[in-house]
């Protein structure tokens, strides 16, 4: 990463404005935001003033700081922190940022910045002989998939190779930039996988046509009676617990028919009662009233003690 500083002073103009279509645009910009917030039109406006002096001046970071309101080291840390930010002239035609983060120069930003030192300048930031073309290395620029990349002013070009870098730094040097395309510089759609997208191939069906609106009459007709068709489910049938609320008339009758078929039901899981608490009771007939059977306790009866504590 390349220590960013402010220019020379020998370089820095005196002044700095934005001309009349700028400056509406500005003005513009900065009403975007909410009250109290305009200090955010940072960024917009530092990059306007880049593109109208073609670099960004110590006269420009003022006159920004002032429009906003804002303290001048603010706008001077922003406009230090991104390298989107020239703070020196650059080539007039282009300024080639290499990206030389570990994805890009795992895949040979060294051998573009090899192209950039032997058609531009040996070292970064200085310009060509007619003033034209500059670079220097870049952090990554967020194109890591298709790397190795550089930026141009704010177009990317991607997937490159040293022959491809020299042709496109050949066709800026002409002033003809418009005879390349951005992007990348393979046979690759965006970031999909090089040979073509792997994956959601499938045919998207076409979206179906609304139907025609129904006339009143037969909106009507169409209507069923309640309860008509009622789907019974197998699923349901076989789980009581997965099925739909019942109609209150339905819940009734299955009310009713629950009710009779509980005293069957209810003596087939009776258990047998216990010989021993059963006493005389024959094995296998219903218990009598008042009779002991199954888990049931013993009533207890409290026995009668005389003064003496003999038990009567
Ligand atoms: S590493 Fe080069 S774009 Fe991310």
């Amino acid at each position: 990463m390349s220590v960013r500083r402010l220019a020379e002073d020998n370089v820095q103009p005196a002044t700095f404005a934005f001309n009349d279509e700028n400056a509406a645009w500005a003005e513009a910009t900065i009403r975007k935001y909410p009250e109290g917030r305009q200090q955010s039109a940072v960024i917009p406006l530092l990059m306007r003033a880049q593109e109208q002096d073609g670099w960004v001046t110590k006269a420009a970071l003022e006159y920004v700081a002032q429009k906003l309101g804002m303290a001048y080291i603010r706008v001077l840390e922003v406009a230090t922190f991104y390298t989107q930010f020239q703070l020196k002239p650059v080539g007039t035609r282009a300024h080639v940022q290499v990206c030389g983060t570990t994805p890009c120069m795992l895949r040979g930003a060294e051998e573009l910045i090899k192209v950039c030192k032997s058609k531009i300048h040996a070292n970064p930031l200085e310009l060509n002989e007619d003033g034209t073309l500059s670079w220097e290395e870049v952090e990554c620029q967020g194109a890591c998939v298709n790397a190795p990349m550089v930026m141009i002013f704010k177009d990317a070009y991607e997937d490159l190779t040293p022959t491809q870098l020299e042709h496109i730094i050949d066709r800026f040097h002409a002033g003809k930039p418009h005879e390349i395309t951005p992007g990348p510089q393979i046979d690759r759609q965006f970031s999909a996988p090089v040979g073509g997208p792997v994956t959601l191939n499938e045919d998207v069906k076409p979206a179906q046509k609304d139907p025609e609106p129904k006339s009143a009459a037969e909106e009507a007709a169409s209507v069923p009676p309640a309860n008509a068709g009622r789907a019974v489910d197998t699923a349901e049938e076989a789980d009581p617990s997965i099925k739909t609320p019942l109609t209150d008339k339905e819940g009734a009758k299955r009310r009713v028919k629950t009710a009779q078929e509980q005293p069957l039901s209810a003596t087939a899981s009776t258990p047998k009662p216990d010989k021993k608490s059963a006493g005389s009771a024959v094995e296998g007939a219903p218990p009598e009233p008042g009779s002991v059977s199954g888990d049931a306790k013993p009533k207890r009866t409290r026995k009668k003690t005389t003064p003496e504590g003999d038990a009567s």
